[in-house]
Parts: structure tokens; sequence; C-alpha cells
């Protein structure tokens, strides 16, 4: 998935920070990726044989990770076997159905309403509501178990986002369909990452700031969002798909009219505060933050806050810009990535 901010492209550079600064011994390790995104980092580190706590605010990458981090066998679907059912075969050929999507979000659905959205042909809208249902009923009738919904709705998410009309991110819709969001939706399996030396796999749905209080471990990853681009917004229709709730939705873009998840991280007057408390607040003996040279909070402020906490170090490496908009024409076609180092001293784990 084209995420604002994953570090897909990073997660070596990552690794090879660890390395140098901290200089692992072992992989028997807790790290803690605590705005896990789409769990490219806890995913790594998974396949590395350490230990993951995972967590994001938002659901879809909840549900997400709740497979690629804490799904750690194979999945058999036992009872749908029993059945002679091939879970993706039989939602491969499942009757579109009209539901929240169609009506919300194709152009067919929204015809005549007060805005006309195009996210989806109408094809694969009536797909994901058709799937989406069918997930569910399974999960309600026990025919499927949570290890096998999660794996489910993942493959849903990142299928349906392939045959999204956007140019990357769910703001705005494009006015024409584009050609792979007039392909039809094929639901594909996500992959499944089994690692028997991993002790411990916990996933969260909770605020960072909240949930440090509540673990503790040997590294904790930090890649809060860095501007003031939003992810409720962003992500508003993955939210949705995930949580298939019938939301209250506003607008030309139809987002979720809720304002829980608003991100303190996007906001220029509390993002540093909340930093520091969370950095202060973490009960981890290394701490890393990703953060690009374009971040609402500047190199200085970051140093000066980590200085106080113990060893400081930082790294940086220049990265290829992550553009969300296809269209638009951006000053610079690369950013820096800096991974601020700290090791936490006369902390009280
Ligand atoms: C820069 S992205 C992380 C990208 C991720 N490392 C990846 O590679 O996909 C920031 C993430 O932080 C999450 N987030 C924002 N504010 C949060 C908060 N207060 N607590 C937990 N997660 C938060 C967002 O939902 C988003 O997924």
């Amino acid at each position: 998935m084209n995420y604002i901010g994953s570090k897909t492209s990073i997660l070596k550079y990552i690794d090879e920070t660890i390395e140098d600064f901290i200089k692992p011994e072992t992989n028997d390790l807790l790290f803690c990726d605590i705005f896990a995104g789409t769990s490219a980092v806890g995913k790594y580190f998974k396949k590395k044989g350490y230990s993951i706590i995972s967590n994001d605010i938002q659901y879809y990458s909840y549900i997400t990770a709740k497979h690629f981090i804490k799904n750690n066998n194979d999945l058999d679907f036992e009872k749908l076997k029993e059945k002679n059912i091939e879970p993706f075969e039989y939602l491969n050929k499942i009757e579109p159905k009209k539901g929240f999507i169609y009506n919300n979000y194709s152009l067919e659905g929204t015809t005549g309403d007060e805005f006309e959205r195009q996210y989806f042909s109408a094809e694969n809208a009536k797909k994901i509501d058709a799937i989406r249902v069918q997930i569910e009923f399974w999960k309600n009738k026990k025919i499927i178990n949570e290890k096998e919904y999660y794996f489910l709705i993942a493959s849903l998410i990142e299928s349906a986002d392939k045959v999204a009309n956007t140019a990357s991110v769910y703001e705005a819709f494009l006015k024409k369909m584009k050609k792979s969001a007039s392909n039809n939706l094929e639901l594909k399996p996500v992959e499944i990452i089994i690692n028997k030396k991993c002790k411990k796999l916990e996933v969260y749905n909770e605020d960072s700031n909240i949930l440090v209080n509540k673990i503790k471990g040997d590294i904790l990853y930090m890649d809060p969002p860095y501007n003031t681009r939003k992810y409720d917004t962003n992500y508003h229709m993955l939210e949705t798909i995930a949580l298939y709730d019938n939301p209250e939705i506003k607008g030309k873009t139809g987002i979720r009219t809720e304002q829980i998840k608003r991100s303190k991280y996007c906001i220029k007057k509390e993002a540093i505060n909340v930093l520091e408390e969370l950095i202060k607040n973490a009960k981890f003996k290394y701490l890393l933050l990703s953060y690009n040279d374009e971040g609402i909070i500047s190199l200085k402020e970051i140093e000066t806050i980590m200085i106080k906490y113990g060893r400081y170090k930082l790294y940086e490496k220049e990265h290829k810009r992550y553009k969300a908009d296809k269209k638009r024409t951006y000053l610079k076609n690369t950013t820096i990535e800096y991974i601020h180092c700290l090791e936490k001293l006369n902390d009280d784990r």
C-alpha cells in the first residue's frame, strides 16, 4: 500500500541504525512499533525473531496488524473446508451486493445525491460490500475464527486499496476513472508471517501516549505523523471498510464525521509536547524516532528533548520523496530521513 510515511523503503536503514547504536547481541528483544501504520516495521522485526508490540490509533491499521503481527500460524479455515469452501475462491465469486460502500462511494450509487462520489467502480463497490458482509457473517456464525477473520479483512483492505479511484489517499477521488480502478477487484491473500522464535506478539489500538504507560521493553520505535496531513481523513475509506459500521459521513469527500482520532502529532502547537511526554514516560532502554526534514518539529527541538534523557545520536539518510499526489509538482525529489536515537539512562524500568 502506498501509505503516507511508510517505512517500507528504509527498513534496512532502520536495522543498520539499530545495529550501530545498540549493537544487540541477541534477537531476543522486545520491540515496540507504537505508530505501526502498514506494519512494515513490525513485520520486518518479527521476521528477525524479535518479540513485537504493535500499536496504531487507526482501526484499519490495528486489524491488519492483528494479522501480520499477531497471527503466527498457518490458517486452515477448518470449518469452511468441512463445507468444501475455499474462502478466497468463494469470496471472489460472490454475488455483488449494494451496501454502504456502493451507496456512498460509487457514482452509480450516489447519482442524484447532494454529493456524487466516485471512489470505486459500481461493480467493485458492490463486491467490497458483499465480501465484507460475508466475512462478518462467517465470524458471527463462528464459521471462521478470529485469526482467519483478521487475515480476510487485511486481505480485503489491501485488495480494495488497489482498485481505488484516487491519486493515492482518500482525501479526494479522481473525476475520471483511472485504469487500475476499472480493473475487477480480486481478493488476494496477504502474506502470513510465521516466526516461532518470537516469544511475544501483541497488538493494540490505542493512543500512543496512553499505551506507553502500560508497556515496557527494549526498543521503542516511534514513527509519528510528521506533518498536518491526518490519517483519519486520508484513510477514512479503509477505516470504514475495516469497521463497516455505517458511519455518519460528510461533504464531497465523504469522510467520517467523528473526530476522536485527530492526532496531536499533526498539530504544530501540540506535537512537541506529546512527543516529549511519550519519550519521558517510555519504559524502554532504547528509543528510536523517525522524522524527516520537513516535519513540524524541528531537528533542534527533538535533539533538545532527547538529550535530557540519556545518550543521544542522530542518523540521517537521503530518501526518495513520498508523492501522495502524482500530479503535483514537488520542489524536491528527496527528503532526509532522520533517526534520532536515545539510550535512556537512569530510567526506572
Ligand atoms: C508515519 S505513519 C507510520 C508509518 C509506518 N511506520 C509504516 O511504515 O507504515 C504514522 C502512524 O501513526 C498513527 N498515529 C497517529 N497518531 C497516533 C497516536 N496518537 N497514537 C497511535 N498512533 C497514532 C497514524 O494512524 C499512522 O498510521
